[in-house]
Parts: structure tokens; C-alpha cells; sequence
């Protein structure tokens, strides 16, 4: 029984710090937007894209349903982390580098960083 549990051990201790590892606790949202300046034209175009291919699966307001939340990560991901996974997807979320123009990828990753802020204060 004892030399069981000595042999658990380090998967139970693993397992732990795995699990701290993927609960991700920052309260993201209260980061603000990036720093990045967009045209009001890029701003309305990624709203549109957003609204059309992201808000089912992350909310309308970026704060998460089936996918997780999106708003104020622009903090935790740089621009090039978030746009290489809106083109290639990973696990349940799906690429859009196909389906999705270079213009309307940038858009829309001027609106996840920006845009719901602004939305936000209206
Ligand atoms: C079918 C549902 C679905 C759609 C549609 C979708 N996503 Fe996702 N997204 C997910 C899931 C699920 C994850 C988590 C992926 C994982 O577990 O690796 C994710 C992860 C992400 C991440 C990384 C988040 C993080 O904190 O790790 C970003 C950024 C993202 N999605 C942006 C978008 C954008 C932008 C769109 C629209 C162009 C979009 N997603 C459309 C389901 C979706």
C-alpha cells in the first residue's frame, strides 16, 4: 500500500502542476487595450468579422462561451502569437488563414486587442 502511494506520488505532483499551470487566473479584461493605433475604417471591419466568425464560439463581448475569453490578451499573446492561431486554429478552434483575407485577419486582431474596449465604452 505505502510503496503504491510512493509510486503516485510524483504523477499526483505532476498532475497538480500541470492543472495550476492551465488555470489561467489573470483577470486579463482589466489590462486594457494594446497599444497599437487602428483607422476607424480597420476598427468597423474587424467588429464585422468578429461578429461573424468569432462571437458564437467567444462571445459577443470577447469575454468567452465554447472558446475561452479573448479580451485583454493582447497582454498575455503578442500580435503574432494571436494572428499565427486565428490562421492555423489549434485543437477546437478552427484556422481562418483559408477562409479569412489577410485585411479581415488583421481587422479582426485590431478588434480582439482594441476594439472590444471601445465597445466597451459606448
Ligand atoms: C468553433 C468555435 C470557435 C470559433 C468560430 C473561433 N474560435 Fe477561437 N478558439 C476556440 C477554442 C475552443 C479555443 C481554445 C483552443 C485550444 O484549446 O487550444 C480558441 C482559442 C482562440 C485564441 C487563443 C485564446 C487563448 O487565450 O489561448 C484566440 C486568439 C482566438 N481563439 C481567436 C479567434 C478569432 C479571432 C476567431 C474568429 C476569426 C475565432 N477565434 C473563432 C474556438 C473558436
Amino acid at each position: 500500500m505505502r510503496s503504491t502511494l510512493f509510486r503516485l506520488t510524483p504523477a499526483l505532483l505532476a498532475l497538480a502542476l500541470c492543472c495550476a499551470a492551465c488555470i489561467d487566473r489573470t483577470d486579463w479584461a482589466s489590462k486594457g487595450p494594446t497599444e497599437e493605433d487602428y483607422s476607424q475604417q480597420v476598427m468597423a471591419l474587424g467588429a464585422d468579422v468578429y461578429r461573424d466568425s468569432c462571437a458564437a464560439c467567444h462571445g459577443s463581448d470577447g469575454s468567452g462561451s465554447f472558446g475561452p475569453a479573448l479580451i485583454g490578451k493582447g497582454h498575455k499573446y503578442s500580435y503574432e502569437e494571436q494572428r499565427r492561431l486565428i490562421e492555423r486554429g489549434r485543437r477546437s478552434m478552427p484556422g481562418f488563414g483559408a477562409g479569412l483575407s489577410e485585411e479581415e485577419i488583421e481587422a479582426v486582431l485590431a478588434h480582439i486587442r482594441v476594439g472590444f474596449f471601445a465597445a466597451r465604452n459606448n
